[in-house]
């Protein structure tokens, strides 16, 4: 069994109690907390995008209890929804009790794709571009001297003949793009429009559309857990029984696009917070992870849960989650943002592929907590807890009257507006 998370307890603590905990374990400055409360600054926002008049303020939490690789990760997370911190944290922590995950993932690779039209043969462009790789990967290279210094660059050439489309025949020129530490959109999209003329020349065609695909399935980041089933017992269920309805709830979304639309959104939950805690672009990710859940002409589930038994008897389930992961650490938002600079250094200012290997770690521990609630006790029990705070903070409570008024709505098992009114109108007589 690992040690206890050296944030165990963390939830109980008042949000200074937890920033000061946070900043002595990972290192923040008294300027990065500074950061943490003023977000993102009016000129900063100016800069980001156009017609700013205002900023969209969400909270920042941290996940708890990930020991990934053998190394303990607190996992910011910026997100709306109750439950999704709290589910994480408590996810990894059985994982955590079966040596935390192992991850790893393939090189920081991403396509570039070029439309090429109007050619008479397809095959006879193929076999033109073919002689011409060496000088197209060596000019792709150079869009970005500095990538190509730290590694990166070019690494191949696809071709994707599509003799039947809707306007007719075209080819598909994939470019095959390592972008090192940054998510790649900007290098990748620079290195096919540099590409572009010069293979109208050697084709003869004329080339339509020259960007990145979001189905990033040449850098793929994978996480496996394996939980004693022990730790899964919950509401008088034995643990063996909960890990048997957690398979079976992963094969209804392997086997129902229904089931898996809902199953990879949980999965999504964790990784998108973290996406933008991150500054990274949550929309490409989705944009990957759902195509790469259909690849096979139907949607299915992104995660895979297995029983591990002894003599028929379930001793352990195991978890593997294995996905397009397009995330930077360099450039944009990541840098641009106040904050997601500081959830860099909570992260331990990890590399891209690191970034991405955490990223499919949270996602994975989303998922069990998600099947694991839905399961067992069904997900609403924990989630109207927490959403319980919400209706407080809407009906007017305050500081610690928002706990207060909290749990007497549950314990009443009224978790609505009005009579979280009643309760805050009652307070203050
Ligand atoms: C809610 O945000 C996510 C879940 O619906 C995921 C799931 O059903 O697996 C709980």
């Amino acid at each position: 069994m690992s040690e206890a998370s050296p944030l165990a307890g963390f939830y109980k603590l008042a949000q200074t109690e937890r920033q000061q905990k946070l900043a002595h374990y990972v290192d923040l400055s008294d300027d990065d907390l500074a950061v943490l409360e003023a977000g993102l600054l009016p000129e900063q926002a100016e800069v980001m995008i156009e017609n700013v008049v205002g900023r969209y303020v969400l909270p920042l939490g941290v996940a708890t209890n990930f020991l990934i690789n053998g190394r303990e990760v607190i996992v910011p997370m910026v997100v709306e929804e109750p439950s999704v911190v709290a589910g994480a944290s408590y996810a990894a922590k059985v994982v955590r009790a079966g040596g935390g995950f192992q991850t790893s993932s393939s090189d920081p690779v991403m396509i570039g794709q070029i439309q090429v039209l109007d050619l008479t043969d397809l095959d006879e462009a193929v076999a033109k571009l073919k002689t011409a790789e060496l000088d197209l990967l060596e000019r792709a290279s150079q869009a970005d001297p500095m990538i190509q210094k730290l590694g990166g660059g070019a690494t191949g050439i696809e071709y994707r003949p599509l003799p039947e489309t809707p306007a007719g025949p075209m080819l598909i020129v994939h470019l095959l793009y390592d972008c090192r530490d940054a998510m790649g959109a900007n290098v990748v999209n620079t290195a096919v429009e540099t590409l572009a003329p010069r293979i109208e020349q050697i084709t003869g065609g004329r080339v339509n559309l020259r960007i990145l695909s979001n189905l990033a399935d040449r850098r793929i980041a994978r996480a496996e857990c394996l939980v004693p089933v022990e730790q899964l017992a919950r509401g008088g269920l034995p643990g063996n029984e909960v890990a048997r309805s957690i398979f079976e709830a992963w094969a209804f979304a392997a086997a129902d696009p229904y089931r898996a639309a809902t199953h990879n959104k949980g999965v999504m939950n964790g990784i998108d917070a973290v996406a933008i805690a991150t500054g990274n672009d949550w929309r490409a990710i989705e944009a990957g992870a759902h195509t790469y859940a259909a690849r096979n002409g139907r949607s299915t589930s992104l995660t895979e849960w297995s029983l591990v038994t002894e003599n028929s008897t379930p001793t352990h389930l195991r978890g593997i989650l294995e996905m397009p992961m397009a995330v930077g650490t360099v450039g944009g938002a990541t840098k641009a943002h106040p904050i997601a600079r500081v959830s860099m250094k909570i992260l331990g200012q990890p590399k891209a592929t690191t970034l991405a290997e955490i990223m499919v770690a949270v996602g994975l521990a989303q998922n069990l907590a998600a099947i694991w609630a839905l399961a067992t006790e069904g997900i609403q029990r924990g989630h109207m807890r927490l959403h319980a705070r919400q209706i407080a903070l809407s009906a007017g409570a305050q500081g610690p009257q928002v706990q207060k008024i909290a749990n007497q709505l549950v314990t009443e098992g009224k978790i609505n507006l009005e009579r979280a009114r009643e309760l805050v109108t009652g307070s203050r007589e």
